[in-house]
């Protein structure tokens, strides 16, 4: 049986994807049955989705998470909980406003309805925004995951690529709550002048001349033997060969398409290790509690700060905020908002 809280249409509108080429063509609206809870599920209104790489990534089939076609993309949202299975915890989230993970293969974010486990699902404090929620769980909790690991691995000072980033950003404000020193390397001046401001203490620029020995003397001087890259590559090479004996990288992000290249002796010698890092399999590593325990701080910590959001399109709209967030993922998030309809824009997230 099914429990819910307002009558519900029997259909819904929903972006598909029908070939996982990357291709325009390929990435369609389409109306479609509303989908039905099972016992541990809940059914969610989607408020909005973030365009993040992943969802780029996906929409290629080069991401860790597969769906059958036609498949509904958009891995996070944000929404109110308006229909749930039998199980205690969905029926406890009935009404609720949630942020979410879109695990299931039938479903996806970017719908005007999905289905998610409970288990999925992070209800809001008062004090967020539904939509800013949306941006709430699966950069800043990777951010949280991260800084962990750092933790865990007692490890004195970090260095982190793409720093500019919302993961980057994040980083930033968890490890100056966790008290560990950060280096933060970006490659735009822009970029070095904007996290200064947000409070990071050291920003390199990877296009300066000096970089790489800015970053050997800096990383040895603050013990900074963990390093968190999104960026892969020659960069990642780069800050190996810089960074103390025993030092670790974690990767977790393909920016820059390409191999690296180390000296094994450097490999062999100075004990280096390169290890990825994947939010969902950490999730799983430090379960339920331990994750909601990092996104009831992160709402906190969220209050104080205004999220970057770019730009909002209605689902009809998804072909052009596509191309706007490829254009310049720096300049801040694009959000698929199911609500809105052709020509309106930004709330106020
Ligand atoms: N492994 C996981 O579980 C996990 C979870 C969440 C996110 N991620 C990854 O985390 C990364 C950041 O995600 P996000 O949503 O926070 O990104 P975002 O806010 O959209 O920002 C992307 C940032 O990357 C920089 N960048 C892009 N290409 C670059 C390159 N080739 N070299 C150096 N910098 C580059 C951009 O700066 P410019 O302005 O200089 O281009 C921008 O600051 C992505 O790779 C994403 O896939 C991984």
């Amino acid at each position: 049986m099914v429990t819910n809280t307002i009558p519900l249409p029997a259909t819904m509108r929903a972006l598909e994807v029908r070939a996982y080429d990357g291709a325009r063509a390929s990435l369609v609206l389409v109306e479609r049955p509303l989908p039905q809870p099972a016992a541990a599920e809940v059914l969610i209104r989607v408020v909005a989705s973030p365009i993040n790489p992943s969802d780029l990534l996906f929409l290629e089939d080069r991401h860790g998470v597969h769906k059958p076609l036609p498949a509904i993309p958009g891995y996070f949202g944000s929404g109110v909980v308006v229909a749930a299975g039998t199980s205690m915890l969905a029926r406890m989230l009935v009404g609720q406003r949630v942020t979410f993970g879109a695990d299931h293969p039938l479903s996806g974010a970017w719908a005007e309805y999905a289905l998610v486990q409970a288990l999925s699902c992070a209800p809001l404090l008062p004090s967020i925004g539904t939509a800013h929620a949306a941006l709430l769980l699966l950069n800043p909790i990777t951010a949280w995951g991260l800084v962990d690991e750092a933790r865990q691995g007692r490890h004195r000072a970090i260095v982190q690529t793409a720093a500019a980033s919302e993961v980057g950003r994040w980083v930033v404000r968890l490890s100056r709550a966790a008290g560990l020193p950060l280096i933060c390397v970006v490659r735009r001046a822009e970029h070095v002048d904007q996290l200064r401001a947000e409070g990071a203490d050291y920003v390199l620029n990877s296009s300066s001349p000096d970089f790489d020995q800015t970053l050997h003397s800096l990383s040895h001087r603050l013990g900074a033997t963990i390093a968190f890259d999104a960026v892969g590559g020659h960069l990642m090479e780069r800050l190996l060969l810089a960074m103390p004996s025993a030092s670790r990288l974690l990767l977790y992000g393909l920016l820059e398409e390409g191999a690296y290249s180390i000296p094994p002796e450097r490999m062999i010698f100075e004990r280096l290790r390169v290890e990825g890092f994947y939010m969902l399999e950490w999730m799983q590593r430090r379960g339920y509690l331990q994750t909601l325990r990092g996104f009831m701080a992160i709402q906190k910590l969220a209050t104080e700060v205004h999220p970057s959001v770019r730009a909002c399109f209605p689902l009809e709209e998804a072909w052009s905020a596509l191309q706007l967030y490829r254009r310049e993922m720096g300049a801040g998030k694009v959000l698929l908002m199911p609500g809105l309809r052709r020509g309106g824009c930004a709330p106020n997230v």
